[in-house]
Protein backbone atom coordinates (compact mmCIF):
# COMPACT_ATOMS: atom_id res chain seq x y z
CA UNK A 1 0.00 0.00 0.00
CA UNK A 2 1.48 3.31 -0.97
CA UNK A 3 2.04 6.08 1.64
CA UNK A 4 -0.52 8.85 0.54
CA UNK A 5 1.48 11.41 2.55
CA UNK A 6 4.10 11.47 -0.03
CA UNK A 7 4.00 12.81 -3.37
CA UNK A 8 5.43 10.69 -6.00
CA UNK A 9 7.92 12.57 -8.37
CA UNK A 10 9.36 11.65 -11.55
CA UNK A 11 12.63 13.44 -12.31
CA UNK A 12 13.92 12.83 -15.80
CA UNK A 13 17.63 13.76 -16.42
CA UNK A 14 17.98 12.73 -12.64
CA UNK A 15 21.51 11.55 -12.63
CA UNK A 16 22.69 15.19 -14.24
CA UNK A 17 24.13 18.56 -12.63
CA UNK A 18 20.65 19.75 -12.06
CA UNK A 19 18.78 16.85 -11.64
CA UNK A 20 20.93 15.34 -9.18
CA UNK A 21 20.59 18.29 -6.73
CA UNK A 22 16.40 18.34 -7.75
CA UNK A 23 16.29 15.04 -6.26
CA UNK A 24 18.22 15.55 -3.03
CA UNK A 25 15.66 18.42 -2.75
CA UNK A 26 12.83 16.70 -3.22
CA UNK A 27 13.89 13.53 -0.87
CA UNK A 28 14.44 15.85 1.54
CA UNK A 29 11.32 17.52 1.46
CA UNK A 30 9.42 13.96 1.93
CA UNK A 31 8.53 12.73 -1.41
CA UNK A 32 9.07 9.57 -3.30
CA UNK A 33 11.34 9.99 -5.54
CA UNK A 34 11.69 8.32 -9.10
CA UNK A 35 15.15 9.33 -10.90
CA UNK A 36 15.05 8.03 -14.67
CA UNK A 37 18.04 9.01 -16.86
CA UNK A 38 20.27 6.81 -19.81
CA UNK A 39 23.12 8.51 -18.47
CA UNK A 40 24.00 9.96 -21.38
CA UNK A 41 25.65 12.92 -19.52
CA UNK A 42 24.49 11.76 -16.01
CA UNK A 43 26.26 9.65 -13.63
CA UNK A 44 25.65 7.66 -10.81
CA UNK A 45 28.40 9.51 -9.22
CA UNK A 46 26.19 12.42 -8.86
CA UNK A 47 23.21 10.30 -7.21
CA UNK A 48 25.34 8.20 -4.52
CA UNK A 49 24.42 9.17 -1.67
CA UNK A 50 20.83 8.99 -2.29
CA UNK A 51 21.34 5.75 -3.45
CA UNK A 52 20.21 3.84 0.19
CA UNK A 53 17.58 5.72 0.91
CA UNK A 54 13.95 3.99 0.97
CA UNK A 55 12.54 6.83 -0.66
CA UNK A 56 14.93 7.00 -3.78
CA UNK A 57 14.01 5.24 -6.71
CA UNK A 58 16.85 4.95 -9.82
CA UNK A 59 15.91 3.47 -13.27
CA UNK A 60 17.77 3.62 -16.59
CA UNK A 61 15.57 5.14 -19.30
CA UNK A 62 15.70 6.52 -22.59
CA UNK A 63 12.78 9.40 -22.30
CA UNK A 64 12.31 8.92 -25.70
CA UNK A 65 10.78 6.03 -25.38
CA UNK A 66 7.53 5.63 -23.42
CA UNK A 67 7.27 5.55 -19.83
CA UNK A 68 4.67 3.44 -17.42
CA UNK A 69 4.71 4.49 -13.88
CA UNK A 70 2.60 6.30 -11.52
CA UNK A 71 3.70 9.29 -10.31
CA UNK A 72 2.19 12.47 -9.07
CA UNK A 73 4.60 14.96 -10.47
CA UNK A 74 7.17 15.19 -13.27
CA UNK A 75 10.32 17.26 -13.55
CA UNK A 76 11.51 17.00 -17.08
CA UNK A 77 14.80 18.17 -17.17
CA UNK A 78 16.03 14.96 -19.14
CA UNK A 79 17.96 16.41 -22.26
CA UNK A 80 22.24 17.00 -22.64
CA UNK A 81 22.35 20.79 -21.97
CA UNK A 82 25.96 21.95 -23.53
CA UNK A 83 27.29 22.20 -26.53
CA UNK A 84 29.68 19.62 -26.64
CA UNK A 85 26.96 17.44 -25.56
CA UNK A 86 23.87 18.54 -27.46
CA UNK A 87 25.83 18.93 -30.88
CA UNK A 88 27.37 15.36 -30.08
CA UNK A 89 24.28 13.84 -31.48
CA UNK A 90 21.44 16.50 -32.74
CA UNK A 91 19.20 13.90 -33.64
CA UNK A 92 18.81 12.66 -30.72
CA UNK A 93 19.26 16.33 -29.00
CA UNK A 94 15.99 17.59 -31.47
CA UNK A 95 14.23 13.63 -30.38
CA UNK A 96 14.62 13.95 -26.33
CA UNK A 97 13.10 17.60 -26.92
CA UNK A 98 10.19 16.49 -28.98
CA UNK A 99 9.57 12.70 -28.78
CA UNK A 100 10.79 12.62 -25.11
CA UNK A 101 8.62 15.81 -24.20
CA UNK A 102 5.60 13.93 -25.70
CA UNK A 103 6.36 10.61 -23.83
CA UNK A 104 6.73 12.44 -20.81
CA UNK A 105 3.29 14.57 -21.48
CA UNK A 106 1.51 11.96 -22.36
CA UNK A 107 2.35 9.87 -19.26
CA UNK A 108 1.32 13.24 -17.00
CA UNK A 109 -2.24 12.99 -19.27
CA UNK A 110 -2.59 8.99 -17.85
CA UNK A 111 -1.76 9.38 -14.42
CA UNK A 112 -3.46 13.57 -14.32
CA UNK A 113 0.61 14.28 -13.09
CA UNK A 114 1.22 17.97 -13.12
CA UNK A 115 4.53 18.36 -15.14
CA UNK A 116 7.16 20.61 -15.34
CA UNK A 117 9.65 21.83 -18.07
CA UNK A 118 13.14 22.32 -18.32
CA UNK A 119 13.16 24.70 -20.75
CA UNK A 120 16.25 27.17 -21.40
CA UNK A 121 17.24 30.99 -22.04
CA UNK A 122 18.48 29.58 -25.66
CA UNK A 123 14.63 29.94 -26.44
CA UNK A 124 15.96 33.64 -26.73
CA UNK A 125 18.58 32.86 -29.39
CA UNK A 126 20.70 35.71 -29.96
CA UNK A 127 18.40 38.31 -28.29
CA UNK A 128 17.96 41.79 -29.37
CA UNK A 129 16.57 43.19 -26.45
CA UNK A 130 17.91 43.01 -22.61
CA UNK A 131 17.48 41.66 -20.45
CA UNK A 132 15.11 39.51 -21.93
CA UNK A 133 11.40 39.25 -20.55
CA UNK A 134 9.03 36.11 -21.21
CA UNK A 135 6.88 37.83 -23.80
CA UNK A 136 10.18 38.34 -26.35
CA UNK A 137 10.11 35.75 -28.70
CA UNK A 138 13.55 35.48 -29.45
CA UNK A 139 15.88 35.65 -31.94
CA UNK A 140 16.86 31.80 -33.33
CA UNK A 141 19.08 30.50 -36.41
CA UNK A 142 16.67 27.48 -37.22
CA UNK A 143 19.05 25.48 -39.25
CA UNK A 144 22.16 26.44 -37.04
CA UNK A 145 24.63 23.94 -35.06
CA UNK A 146 22.92 24.74 -32.20
CA UNK A 147 19.27 24.75 -33.62
CA UNK A 148 18.69 21.30 -32.50
CA UNK A 149 18.83 22.26 -29.12
CA UNK A 150 17.13 25.75 -29.20
CA UNK A 151 14.80 24.92 -31.44
CA UNK A 152 14.13 21.73 -29.92
CA UNK A 153 13.33 23.57 -26.58
CA UNK A 154 11.29 25.64 -28.56
CA UNK A 155 9.10 22.80 -30.03
CA UNK A 156 8.66 20.96 -26.38
CA UNK A 157 7.61 24.56 -25.03
CA UNK A 158 4.86 24.39 -28.12
CA UNK A 159 3.86 20.90 -27.01
CA UNK A 160 3.64 21.99 -23.29
CA UNK A 161 1.45 24.64 -24.64
CA UNK A 162 -0.43 22.50 -26.95
CA UNK A 163 -0.81 19.72 -24.07
CA UNK A 164 -2.22 22.38 -21.47
CA UNK A 165 -4.79 23.99 -23.95
CA UNK A 166 -5.95 20.80 -25.62
CA UNK A 167 -5.69 18.47 -22.67
CA UNK A 168 -5.99 20.62 -19.94
CA UNK A 169 -2.70 19.52 -18.46
CA UNK A 170 -1.11 21.10 -15.48
CA UNK A 171 1.69 22.37 -16.49
CA UNK A 172 4.97 24.49 -15.54
CA UNK A 173 7.62 25.68 -17.79
CA UNK A 174 11.36 27.07 -16.10
CA UNK A 175 13.78 28.98 -18.95
CA UNK A 176 16.30 28.02 -16.88
CA UNK A 177 19.39 30.85 -17.09
CA UNK A 178 23.07 29.70 -17.50
CA UNK A 179 23.50 27.73 -13.68
CA UNK A 180 26.78 26.59 -12.17
CA UNK A 181 27.86 24.46 -9.19
CA UNK A 182 29.08 21.15 -7.94
CA UNK A 183 28.33 17.88 -10.36
CA UNK A 184 28.58 20.00 -13.36
CA UNK A 185 30.08 18.12 -16.04
CA UNK A 186 33.53 18.14 -16.03
CA UNK A 187 34.07 17.79 -20.17
CA UNK A 188 31.22 20.16 -20.93
CA UNK A 189 33.03 23.27 -22.19
CA UNK A 190 31.07 25.22 -20.25
CA UNK A 191 32.70 28.65 -19.22
CA UNK A 192 32.78 28.11 -15.65
CA UNK A 193 33.81 24.57 -15.13
CA UNK A 194 36.29 24.82 -18.26
CA UNK A 195 37.95 27.86 -16.31
CA UNK A 196 38.38 26.11 -13.24
CA UNK A 197 39.36 23.01 -14.23
CA UNK A 198 42.15 25.12 -16.42
CA UNK A 199 42.91 27.14 -13.46
CA UNK A 200 43.66 23.91 -11.08
CA UNK A 201 45.63 22.39 -13.93
CA UNK A 202 47.43 25.15 -14.24
CA UNK A 203 46.46 25.17 -18.15
CA UNK A 204 45.97 28.89 -19.72
CA UNK A 205 42.11 30.12 -19.58
CA UNK A 206 41.06 29.83 -23.05
CA UNK A 207 38.73 32.81 -24.05
CA UNK A 208 36.39 32.59 -27.04
CA UNK A 209 35.95 36.07 -28.38
CA UNK A 210 37.25 39.36 -26.58
CA UNK A 211 35.96 38.30 -23.61
CA UNK A 212 33.74 41.22 -23.52
CA UNK A 213 30.64 39.54 -23.78
CA UNK A 214 28.38 38.85 -20.32
CA UNK A 215 26.75 36.11 -19.23
CA UNK A 216 24.70 35.99 -15.97
CA UNK A 217 25.15 32.77 -13.68
CA UNK A 218 22.97 31.17 -11.07
CA UNK A 219 24.03 28.99 -8.33
CA UNK A 220 22.40 25.26 -8.14
CA UNK A 221 21.28 25.51 -5.55
CA UNK A 222 19.34 29.11 -5.72
CA UNK A 223 17.94 27.28 -9.16
CA UNK A 224 16.38 24.06 -7.85
CA UNK A 225 14.69 25.98 -5.55
CA UNK A 226 12.97 28.01 -8.18
CA UNK A 227 11.80 24.76 -9.73
CA UNK A 228 10.79 23.42 -6.32
CA UNK A 229 8.67 26.48 -5.83
CA UNK A 230 7.15 26.97 -9.64
CA UNK A 231 5.75 23.35 -9.32
CA UNK A 232 4.13 24.20 -6.04
CA UNK A 233 1.88 27.19 -8.08
CA UNK A 234 -1.24 26.56 -8.42
CA UNK A 235 -3.12 25.20 -11.66
CA UNK A 236 -3.23 27.55 -14.44
CA UNK A 237 0.31 29.29 -13.37
CA UNK A 238 2.05 27.81 -16.00
CA UNK A 239 4.76 29.87 -16.98
CA UNK A 240 7.10 30.33 -19.13
CA UNK A 241 8.94 31.42 -16.03
CA UNK A 242 12.79 32.84 -16.28
CA UNK A 243 14.51 31.75 -13.76
CA UNK A 244 18.57 32.85 -13.59
CA UNK A 245 21.02 35.22 -11.99
CA UNK A 246 20.12 38.78 -13.24
CA UNK A 247 23.46 40.24 -12.11
CA UNK A 248 26.21 40.35 -15.31
CA UNK A 249 29.67 39.56 -15.96
CA UNK A 250 31.85 39.66 -18.73
CA UNK A 251 33.44 36.71 -19.46
CA UNK A 252 36.82 38.00 -18.80
CA UNK A 253 35.65 39.07 -15.17
CA UNK A 254 35.12 35.41 -14.75
CA UNK A 255 38.12 34.39 -15.76
CA UNK A 256 39.78 36.84 -13.35
CA UNK A 257 37.65 36.28 -10.77
CA UNK A 258 38.74 32.46 -10.70
CA UNK A 259 41.91 32.83 -11.11
CA UNK A 260 42.36 34.87 -7.60
CA UNK A 261 40.02 32.45 -6.32
CA UNK A 262 42.48 29.24 -7.19
CA UNK A 263 45.39 30.94 -6.40
CA UNK A 264 46.66 29.83 -10.13
CA UNK A 265 49.20 31.14 -12.01
CA UNK A 266 47.73 30.41 -15.09
CA UNK A 267 47.40 33.12 -18.41
CA UNK A 268 44.62 33.89 -20.03
CA UNK A 269 44.48 33.06 -24.14
CA UNK A 270 42.16 34.74 -26.52
CA UNK A 271 40.63 32.27 -29.49
CA UNK A 272 37.67 32.58 -32.26
CA UNK A 273 34.34 33.19 -31.55
CA UNK A 274 32.25 30.07 -32.28
CA UNK A 275 28.93 30.13 -34.65
CA UNK A 276 25.86 31.97 -33.06
CA UNK A 277 27.44 32.53 -29.58
CA UNK A 278 25.13 35.10 -27.79
CA UNK A 279 26.76 38.88 -27.10
CA UNK A 280 24.60 39.02 -24.06
CA UNK A 281 22.45 37.36 -22.27
CA UNK A 282 20.41 38.12 -18.84
CA UNK A 283 16.99 37.53 -17.49
CA UNK A 284 14.39 39.93 -16.51
CA UNK A 285 13.30 37.92 -13.26
CA UNK A 286 10.49 40.39 -12.63
CA UNK A 287 7.66 37.27 -13.04
CA UNK A 288 9.60 34.54 -11.37
CA UNK A 289 9.86 37.36 -7.81
CA UNK A 290 5.81 37.97 -8.42
CA UNK A 291 4.73 34.82 -8.83
CA UNK A 292 7.12 32.73 -7.06
CA UNK A 293 8.44 35.18 -4.10
CA UNK A 294 11.65 33.48 -5.30
CA UNK A 295 15.04 35.22 -6.36
CA UNK A 296 18.95 34.62 -6.12
CA UNK A 297 20.48 34.92 -3.00
CA UNK A 298 23.93 32.76 -3.73
CA UNK A 299 26.50 35.21 -5.15
CA UNK A 300 29.16 34.23 -7.08
CA UNK A 301 31.83 35.02 -4.24
CA UNK A 302 30.05 32.30 -2.64
CA UNK A 303 29.10 29.57 -5.16
CA UNK A 304 32.31 29.37 -6.94
CA UNK A 305 34.46 28.30 -3.92
CA UNK A 306 32.05 25.33 -3.76
CA UNK A 307 32.10 24.60 -7.16
CA UNK A 308 36.18 25.02 -7.30
CA UNK A 309 35.64 22.63 -4.11
CA UNK A 310 34.12 19.90 -6.13
CA UNK A 311 36.22 19.97 -9.24
CA UNK A 312 39.20 19.87 -6.83
CA UNK A 313 37.77 16.84 -5.18
CA UNK A 314 36.94 15.28 -8.67
CA UNK A 315 40.96 15.73 -10.00
CA UNK A 316 42.34 14.53 -6.72
CA UNK A 317 40.21 11.53 -6.87
CA UNK A 318 41.22 10.85 -10.57
CA UNK A 319 44.58 11.02 -9.98
N1 LIG B 1 22.64 23.83 -16.48
C1 LIG B 1 22.19 24.88 -17.11
O1 LIG B 1 22.82 25.95 -17.04
C2 LIG B 1 20.91 24.82 -17.89
C3 LIG B 1 20.47 25.98 -18.54
C4 LIG B 1 19.29 25.94 -19.27
C5 LIG B 1 18.55 24.80 -19.31
N2 LIG B 1 18.99 23.69 -18.68
C6 LIG B 1 18.17 22.48 -18.81
O2 LIG B 1 18.06 21.80 -17.57
C7 LIG B 1 18.08 20.39 -17.79
C8 LIG B 1 19.19 19.76 -16.97
O3 LIG B 1 20.43 20.32 -17.38
P1 LIG B 1 21.81 19.90 -16.70
O4 LIG B 1 22.68 21.08 -16.72
O5 LIG B 1 21.54 19.21 -15.44
O6 LIG B 1 22.37 18.93 -17.82
P2 LIG B 1 22.99 17.45 -17.66
O7 LIG B 1 23.51 17.09 -19.02
O8 LIG B 1 23.91 17.38 -16.51
O9 LIG B 1 21.71 16.61 -17.31
C9 LIG B 1 20.85 16.07 -18.27
C10 LIG B 1 20.53 14.66 -17.83
O10 LIG B 1 19.61 14.09 -18.77
C11 LIG B 1 20.04 12.78 -19.07
N3 LIG B 1 19.52 12.43 -20.39
C12 LIG B 1 19.90 12.93 -21.60
N4 LIG B 1 19.17 12.36 -22.57
C13 LIG B 1 18.31 11.50 -21.96
C14 LIG B 1 17.31 10.61 -22.43
N5 LIG B 1 17.04 10.50 -23.74
N6 LIG B 1 16.62 9.87 -21.53
C15 LIG B 1 16.90 9.96 -20.20
N7 LIG B 1 17.85 10.77 -19.70
C16 LIG B 1 18.54 11.54 -20.58
C17 LIG B 1 21.55 12.84 -19.01
O11 LIG B 1 22.16 11.57 -18.85
C18 LIG B 1 21.75 13.74 -17.80
O12 LIG B 1 21.75 13.01 -16.60
C19 LIG B 1 18.25 20.18 -19.29
O13 LIG B 1 16.98 19.93 -19.85
C20 LIG B 1 18.80 21.49 -19.77
O14 LIG B 1 18.43 21.74 -21.10
C21 LIG B 1 20.15 23.66 -17.97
Amino acid sequence: MRDKNRIRVLVTGGAGFLGSHLCETLVREGCDVLCADNFYTGTKDNIVPLLDNPYFELLRHDITFPLYVEVDEIYNLACPASPIHYQNDPVQTTKVNVHGSINMLGLAKRVKAKILQASTSEVYGNPNTHPQTETYWGNVNPIGPRACYDEGKRCAETLFFDYYRQHRLAIKVARIFNTYGPHMHPNDGRVISNFILQALRGQPLTIYGRGSQTRSFCYVDDMVEGLYRLMQTQDGVTGPVNLGNPKEYSILEIAQKILELTGSKSKIVFEALPQDDPERRQPDITLAREVLGWSPRVTLEEGLPKTIDYFDNLLRSRR
